[in-house]
């Protein structure tokens, strides 16, 4: 089929590829004029395991290709991809403009009849405001193209792209016509037979919100287990134990129960504002929701307080954060915990230092203050104290002995439950974590 995917970020190039790998025909677009160059010269603008390698071999093939032209980037479409971005305003509802002006620019530019597949995460019924949008603008046309929108949600993972897009848990589909079900069927067909995926065929904003249920849901388990993190702190326990234990009831599961600094990224923090917001709209106040977000604030403040704790007072005082990406495989730092923690030490006054693999050249464009290091152990020499932020291997094999050596003050925070507390705290740390054994207890 001839795809055109519209916006080439994180979800939409990594669709792209894999469409591609698909034996589809793809043409990227995006307005950003400096992405599409390094795309046309075959390079990922981002890094993501496997990506560079996938967008190799397709665009060596001749499957993708890059149009900074939104009309010619239209020129053979049968189904367009809209992957732009959906950034949270200040009332927590998302900004729906890019994907309006998508909607009016295929709507111009069809070359005929079409489906349009939103993939960013939009509320339910903006796929009902897409087909107004079209409505209105197709109305001026003399012969008008149909233009039918379906709603394609994405689950992939930042850091896991490539493998989530390429054997994903499910596919989900929402339509509202038989015609537009049998085209997102031929997209996905190549996929279903060679990786047997379950699919999920709906209508359009069913599908709109099992994204947004998604990943509220997920966020919920981990702001639920960094809940029962605080309790344990009190009483004693080990969360870490609490959620293998709880873990084996196969109704629960063991993933997403890993407590620590937070969730952070892209998704998360404005897909929960965005459900709770598109709820409150409809006249349902989802008050789960907004409980989820606060305790995830909370996480990052009682990393504060555990440093002051230790350090009384942070003015002047060095702290050396391990850690910038949102999460391990990534450097990508939207809404990291990490960055967040910088902001509110920076505010107490201290002196902030930051170490991270990949992400260190994003810490220079979007937060220049923060002092930047290449190795751990020269963050760590002279600092008065560490927060583990990013569950990094390197940072996970930090060694007692290596805290010890370097730091002015053995006092460690670990924000991500990386190291053993018993082995950190016999050999003479000033060690703390999220829910488990800290050195005063
Ligand atoms: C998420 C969803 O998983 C994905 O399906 C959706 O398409 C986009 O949003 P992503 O943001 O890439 O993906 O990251 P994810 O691996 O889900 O982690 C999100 C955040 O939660 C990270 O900051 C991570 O450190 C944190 N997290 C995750 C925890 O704090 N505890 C956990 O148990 C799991």
């Amino acid at each position: 089929m001839n795809i055109t995917v519209i916006g080439v970020g994180h979800v939409g190039l990594v669709s792209a590829a894999a469409f591609a790998r698909w034996g589809h025909q793809v043409v990227g677009h995006d307005d950003d004029a400096a992405k599409l160059e390094r795309l046309q010269g075959g390079e990922a603008w981002f890094y993501e395991p496997g990506l560079q390698e996938l967008l190799d071999e397709v665009i060596g093939a001749g499957r993708l290709t890059f149009a900074s032209d939104p009309a010619e980037a239209l020129t053979d479409a049968e189904v367009v991809f809209v992957c732009v971005g959906t950034p949270p305003l200040p009332g927590g509802g998302p900004d729906l403009s890019y994907v309006e002006t998508v909607g009016r620019t295929v709507a111009t530019h069809a070359p005929r009849d079409l489906v349009l597949v939103e993939k960013s995460t939009v509320p339910a019924n903006t796929g009902r405001r897409l087909e107004q949008v079209i409505d209105r603008e197709t109305a001026r046309l003399a012969t008008p193209y149909r233009i039918q929108v379906a709603s394609n949600p994405e689950f992939l993972k930042e850091g896991a792209a490539v493998l989530d897009t390429l054997h994903p848990d499910r596919v989900v589909y929402g339509t509202s016509s038989d015609s537009a079900r049998d085209v997102m069927r031929g997209v996905y067909a190549p996929l279903v037979a060679e990786d047997g995926c379950p699919v999920v065929e709906t209508d359009v904003a069913s599908a709109e919100l099992i994204k947004h249920a998604s990943n509220a849901f997920l966020a919920t388990r981990i702001s639920f287990i960094n809940a029962v993190a605080q309790v344990c702190e009190r009483v004693g326990a080990d969360v870490s134990v609490v959620a293998e234990g709880m873990g084996h009831d196969i109704r629960i599961g063991h993933r997403f129960l890993q407590a620590g600094l937070g969730y952070g990224g892209s998704c998360f923090p404005k897909d929960v504002d965005a459900f709770a917001h598109l709820a409150g709209q409809v006249g349902y106040e989802f008050g789960l929701l907004d409980e989820v977000r606060d305790i995830n604030v909370g996480q990052r403040a009682s990393v504060l307080h555990k440093l002051e704790g230790e350090l009384w007072h942070l003015t002047g005082k060095s702290i050396a954060l391990l850690g910038a990406a949102f999460k391990p495989g990534t450097d990508d730092l939207r809404e990291s915990p990490a960055l967040h923690l910088a902001d509110d030490l920076r505010a107490a006054g201290a002196e902030v230092r930051i170490y991270d693999p990949v992400a260190l050249p994003n810490v220079a464009e979007e937060h220049p203050w923060l002092a930047r290091y290449e190795d751990i152990d020269e963050l760590l020499t002279g600092a008065h104290a560490a927060v583990v932020c990013t569950d990094w291997d390197e940072i996970k094999a930090i060694t007692s002995d290596r805290y010890l050596k370097h730091l002015a003050y053995p006092i460690v925070i670990d924000g991500r439950n990386v190291h053993d507390p018993t082995a950190m705290i016999d050999a003479g740390v000033r060690y703390h974590s999220m829910g488990r054994r800290s050195v005063n207890d």
